[in-house]
């Protein structure tokens, strides 16, 4: 069963209470998300596999440790999840970056790929999908379906906040799925967004409306 993991490292929470103050404006919104995104990324990345290097100090020749290249994707889904792209890459500059924008038609409700581009070899890649906001899970959950049907064998989840029902629904689909969350929140309200939450990410990271 996929594990969800909240990050409850006290510079996220910190940082997460001004992304989630309504007062906090697009620039400062933009940078906290990034600076949660890196700090996020860190923790993500813990148990990256190591490999022995032998090197020299000036003084003593010393067995010391590198990471062993383990290859990682990152899947932003567009668009609030361009948001923790850069933030991340400042930890895994090497990782490869894939895109999935998908919305669901109104009338099948079936989810319709509008861009997808995505790294060749993603079956060989732990892939880590990006998407601020977890609310009704539908976007991550038809994402993750997407990079499976394309051959991805290992994917992890990353969002700033979830809601429960988004969380259920990956656990439910996606039970090989870990998540990472920088908060799990109470609950959604009957317009689907996340309470207390943070409001629109996509708007907010973008100055739209
Ligand atoms: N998407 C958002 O950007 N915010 C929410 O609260 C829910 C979905």
């Amino acid at each position: 069963m996929g594990q969800v993991f909240v990050l409850d490292h006290p510079l996220i929470q910190h940082k997460l209470t001004y992304i989630r103050d309504k007062h906090t404006g697009t620039k400062e919104f933009r940078e906290l998300v990034d600076e949660v995104a890196m700090l996020m990324a860190f923790e993500i990345t813990r148990n990256l596999p190591l490999q022995p290097k032998t090197i020299e100090t000036p003084v003593v020749e010393t067995e010391s440790s590198v990471l062993a290249g383990k290859k990682i994707g990152l899947v932003p889904i567009l668009r609030a999840g361009l948001g923790m792209v850069d933030g991340m890459l400042k930890l895994i500059p090497a990782a490869k970056v894939g895109h999935v924008g998908l919305y669901r038609d109104p009338k099948t409700l079936q989810p319709v790929e509008y861009y997808i581009k995505l790294p060749s070899d993603i079956e060989e890649r732990e892939l880590i999908v990006i998407d601020p906001m977890l609310a009704t899970g539908g976007s991550a959950n038809d994402a993750i379906h997407s990079l499976k049907k394309r051959g991805a064998q290992n994917i992890r989840l990353m969002c700033l906040i979830a809601a429960p029902e988004g969380v259920e629904v990956i656990k439910k689909d996606h039970p090989d799925v870990d998540i990472y969350l920088g908060a799990l929140d109470e609950k959604l309200d009957e317009k689907g967004y996340i309470i207390p939450g943070l409001g629109d990410a996509g708007d907010r990271l973008f100055g739209t409306k």
